[in-house]
Order: C-alpha cells, then structure tokens, then sequence
C-alpha cells in the first residue's frame, strides 16, 4: 500500500535527524554543555519536533473536508517541559494535561484554554472547578465525575466542552502497563460491562452539555488496527447517542494519542500519515465533517527527537563482561532499566570529542550510575568499545525519559538543552532546563526541616544526640 511510496522520505528524514543529532553532540562536547563537568544531558532537536508537528497536522488535514475543526492537544505528561510546550503551540498544536502541575506548564507555555484538554482518573473537585471557570475542555472520567460536573454545571455556565471517556474493552497490545482498553482497565466507563452502554446513552440524553466522546485506547505497544478499532468503537457510540437524542448533541470525537513509535531504527514509522489514512479508511463516517476531531499524541510527537548523551566514567571488565559505566541510568531512563524487554533503547557510541566511534563492534553492557546491579541502559549489546571519556547516547529519548527525572541515589536532574542549525554551518543551543544543583537536592530532600523529626517529642528516645 501507500506505505512504500514513503520509504524513501521517511528515509531522508531520518538520516537528517541522525546527521542533525551527530552534529549537536559533537557541538555540545566543544562548548562544555557535556564534559567532565556535565557529564549527562539532554538534547532536543528543535527542527525535527517542528517538522513532527506539522506532520501531524498535515496527516488529518490530508483526511477531512476543509474546515473541519481538529485541535491536536500534545499529552503533556511525555515531555513535561514549558519550552517544549511553547514551541508545538507555536507549530499550531494544543495541551492535554493530567494534572494541575501539567496544566500549569501549559499555561506558562500560553496554550490557551480553546485549545487545552483536561483528562485524568482523579480529579479533584477544585480542578475541575479550575478547568470549567477558565473554559478548558474537560473528559469526565467516570459516573461519579459527571456528577461533579452536574453540579458544577448547576451552579455557573460554562464555555468548557464537556464529554466522557469511554473504555471500549477492545483487548490490550504487547504492554500492560500503557494498555488503556482492556477489560479492567482503570480508564474510563467501561463500555461493555452490563448496563453500561445504555446508562451512557442515558447519560447524554439527560445532558445536552455533553457535546464530546473520549476515548484512548493505549500508548506504546497497542498495534494500529486495534488503535483503529477503538476510535471505531467510540464513533459507534456516538452516532448511536445522536440517533436516540434526535440531534448531533455530540459534535466532536476525541481520539486520544497512543501512535506508537519504532524504537528498534531510525526510521519514523508507522507514520501519522499512515496512521491518518488507515482511520479514514476505517472510520470514514468520523471524517466526513460531520465531527470536530481531538487528537492528544504524546510520545510520537517527541520520541524521535531527545537524546539523553552521558559521559563513560569507567569502562571495565568483570568475569569476561564489558561494562561501560557512564552517567545515564535509572534516573533518565526509568522504564527502560526497570522494564528492559518492553523498552529498549537504541546506543550510539561518541569518542572523547563527541564524534561518532568507529571500530570493531563488541558486545558490552551500557550501566548507569545508581547502586543496583539491574541500572542498564542496555545489556550485551554490540558497539564500537566505550572507553573511559567516550560518550554513549540513548536515542528516541524525547518523551517520557529524560524529561521525567527519578531521583533514585539523589542523583541531579540533568541540563537540557535545544538545539538547531545556527544558519551558518554550526549549532544553536538554547536552554530547556538547568541542570539541578546539589543544593536544590538537598531542598528537595526536606533540607529545611533537617530537625523535624529529631524534635518531635521523645523522637530521641532518651539518648543524647551524638556530637
Ligand atoms: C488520555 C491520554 N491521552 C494521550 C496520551 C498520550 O499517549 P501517547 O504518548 O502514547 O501518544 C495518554 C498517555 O498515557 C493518555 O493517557
């Protein structure tokens, strides 16, 4: 199909990310952004999110009739960063966010409320009050949720569009953990349970504010046609509400994220081009124009864009095994270390200077810094041989690795920084987020409360304090 016409752009685009990423490297080592000094940061690449934003648009913009309203609302939550957020707004991209910190950063990015999203399990009364008073679009979550609303609704009109996530209970894809559609997943009304369909349908009819319908099948790991079938189910459902209420009380369907993104190559696929043209195939009655349409991609946006690059502090050898202990482990690449089988991550290995390496390939584990055997980034895998001051990168780490920082041995959030073409055959780099100090550690760690529990009473259960 359509696919292999594409091969050979998503080719060029993906030897232009790799040239683009070799090149910030080997900048970032001439300017000291990593060096003995910074010896782990991360990199973004400022044209490739770009030309993923408009991708995006251009894919759903190729499927629907001119005009068609269709808000792409980033999820926040996989790269939580107020520049980030500021630049997809500025490529014409909206906010989904799953949380008053989530919100907030959106904010301070200026997405507006129009074009802001509001999903999680458990928001709180006051949140929800938030989201309605500054008119941000808001998915309910559940029965209890619309009642909140009910009352919400009750007491002060509203401009928020206000709809319901729905659970079509379609199966889940190679990993649980981001599987939303299973049968007892926490997400959502659970559509197929007994009564439950009928009691949404319900649901609608009793309010003519609920103009949308959420659903969100899954993230990494669920296969395209079972994205399709969940955004088939939920099109379903709301052509069978309008048809009881008599009218098109529901306008806009909210399709959720959760395209996948190919960690095993360079190469971007599938596609939102594919992706776009597979639903339209699918689900032709939901981009015919009779529906506004809400996107909410998180990983697929930026994935492919982040690097996290970290200095080889040692390299060793243990009973016949090479080790490279670099900078990166656990506290950047959480799911990977805890998770490794369901989150590999591709290494590429830099010299001293920040210059791709050559050489023979030799099969070694990359580890990270933390005091557990099980902190690697990658275990037996064949590269150039990581020397002490070499660097190994971490590719397609630009959503929900290095942005989401676990302070396991109270190791520092690292330094992040964009970077670009400068125009004049160099690099540009701007800052995202300042590498943590020791100090704020230390704050973070209750450093102003050094005495709280020592003088609480009898907390020194009679023995003097040591001096
Ligand atoms: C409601 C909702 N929308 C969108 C997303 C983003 O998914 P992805 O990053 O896989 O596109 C998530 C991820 O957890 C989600 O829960």
């Amino acid at each position: 199909m359509a696919e292999i016409e594409t091969v050979g752009d998503i080719g060029s685009e993906a030897r232009g990310r790799a040239a683009r990423r070799d090149r910030a490297v080997r900048a970032a080592v001439e300017r000291g952004l990593l060096g003995p000094d910074a010896a782990v940061v991360g990199l973004l690449d400022v044209v490739g999110i770009r030309e993923s934003a408009a991708a995006l648009r251009a894919a759903f913009d190729a499927v629907v009739p001119p005009g068609t309203p269709v808000l792409h609302a980033f999820a926040v939550k996989a790269t939580p960063l107020v520049p980030v957020v500021r630049l997809l707004h500025e490529a014409g991209i909206g906010a989904e966010v799953a949380s008053p910190g989530e919100l907030a950063l959106a904010r301070t990015a200026g997405v507006p409320p129009a074009r802001t999203v509001l999903d999680s399990p458990a928001k709180t009364p006051a949140e929800l009050r938030e989201a309605l008073a500054l008119g941000i679009a808001v998915n309910a979550d559940n029965p209890q949720e619309l009642d909140r609303l009910d009352a919400l609704v009750r007491a002060t009109p509203t401009r928020s569009p206000l709809g319901l996530r729905v659970n079509p209970q379609i199966g889940g894809g190679t990993i649980g953990a981001t599987s939303t559609a299973t049968r007892t997943s926490k997400f959502g009304v659970a559509l197929r349970d007994a009564g439950a369909r009928d009691w949404v349908v319900r649901a609608y009819a009793e309010r003519p504010w609920l103009t949308r319908l959420h659903a969100h099948t899954g993230s990494q790991g669920i296969p395209l046609p079972l994205l399709a079938r969940g955004v088939a189910e939920v099109y379903a459902l709301a052509e069978e509400i309008n048809a009881v209420v008599g009218r098109r009380q529901v306008d806009t369907v909210d399709i959720g994220g959760g395209l996948p993104v190919n960690l095993a190559s360079e190469e971007t696929t599938p596609s939102y081009a594919a992706y776009a043209r597979l639903l339209a195939e699918q689900v032709p009655g939901l981009f015919d124009g009779r529906y506004g349409l809400v996107t909410e991609f998180g990983r697929s946006l930026l994935a492919k864009y982040g690097t996290v690059v970290a200095r080889v502090e040692y390299a060793k050898s243990a009973g016949g095994r090479r080790i490279a202990v670099t900078h990166a482990g656990v506290q950047v690449a959480t799911r990977t270390v805890y998770v490794p089988g369901a989150w590999p991550l591709r290494i590429a290995a830099y010299d001293a200077g920040g210059r791709p390496k050559a050489g023979p390939e030799v099969v070694q584990d990359v580890a990270g810094p933390a005091c557990f055997s099980g902190d690697l980034l990658a275990e037996g895998r064949a590269l150039p041989l990581l020397e002490q001051g070499d660097y190994a990168a971490a590719l397609d780490t630009g959503a929900y690795y290095f942005a989401h920082h676990y302070a396991y041995n109270s190791l520092a959030r690292p330094g992040i920084h964009g970077y670009a073409p400068d125009g004049e055959g160099g690099v540009a780099f701007a800052t995202v987020r300042e590498p943590q100090t020791v100090e704020e550690v230390v704050a973070e760690s209750g450093g102003a409360h050094a005495s709280a529990l020592t003088g609480l009473p009898g907390a020194t259960g009679g023995h003097p304090a040591p001096r």
